[in-house]
């Protein structure tokens, strides 16, 4: 009885042994997934990396190249043409003209600037959080780098997405001149909505403001004076 249970015991063990040097084998014989590049894609900027282990080449762009991309797509020079026209209006108003010294606070990717440069005006600033060089460089609209009155004119198509409306106006207030002109464009709006618009801004007036079409739809353009007193 007992050298059968040996024998049992003694199969078991020569058994396990088996299986472990086969695994072990097994181990060793794999072939780890190596991270092998693929073919250069054709378009590598709309390449995500699928993981860490992704060492296919990273296409550098150099910066003009990324802007002529940039520059010359369809929404891009649609957008700048639609700004073109919303800024006509301001000349034709005579609240704006080529030696304003102007100031697009949170300007995104810089459309209004190109569209002020290229209408003439000389001297045109643009900021963002994010900076989009070199039509607009890095700053914090709700701290604005820049001198009390040191702009003619100063311009956001952005005061809806601040964090703090209320510190977006208050400092397009401080870095526009006294007698200069703050200029907003909001989403279409009524008069109660412009007038809660009207209160963020305590030291102006409004001048004009009117429904306008830009880039197809309507938006509403409120157009103030930053009193001369106080
Ligand atoms: C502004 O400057 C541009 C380019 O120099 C010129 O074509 C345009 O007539 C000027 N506009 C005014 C109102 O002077
Ligand atoms: C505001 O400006 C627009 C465009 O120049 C003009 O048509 C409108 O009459 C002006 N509104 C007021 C109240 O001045």
């Amino acid at each position: 009885m007992e050298r059968h249970i040996q024998r049992v015991l003694n199969k078991v063990s020569f058994i396990s042994t088996v299986i472990a040097t086969l695994i072990l084998l097994s181990l060793l014989l794999h072939v780890p997934e190596t991270c092998i590049p693929a073919k250069a894609p054709k378009k590598p900027q709309l390449r995500f990396p699928k993981s860490t282990c992704d060492f296919s080449a990273r296409y550098y762009l150099p910066l003009h190249k990324k802007n002529d991309r940039l520059w010359s797509s369809k929404s891009w020079i649609t957008k700048v043409s639609s700004y073109t026209r919303f800024f006509t209006q301001l000349y034709q108003m005579g609240v704006l003209n080529n030696h304003s010294k102007v100031l697009c606070a949170s300007a995104g990717a810089g459309h209004e600037i190109m569209a002020l440069t290229k209408m003439g005006v000389e001297d045109v600033t643009g900021v963002e959080l994010v900076e989009s060089l070199p039509l607009v460089s890095r700053a914090d609209p709700h701290n604005l780098p820049f001198f009390d009155g040191a702009f003619d004119v100063v311009f956001t198509g952005h005061l809806e997405e601040a964090l703090y409306p209320l510190l977006c106006a208050g400092e397009m207030e401080r870095t526009v001149r006294k007698g200069g002109v703050i200029v907003v464009a909001v989403e279409e709006c009524n008069e109660k909505e412009v007038k809660d618009i009207l209160r963020l801004f305590r030291r102006s007036r409004l001048l004009n403001h009117s429904h306008v079409t830009f880039k197809g739809r309507r938006i509403t353009r409120i157009v103030m004076k930053n009193k001369a007193s106080t």
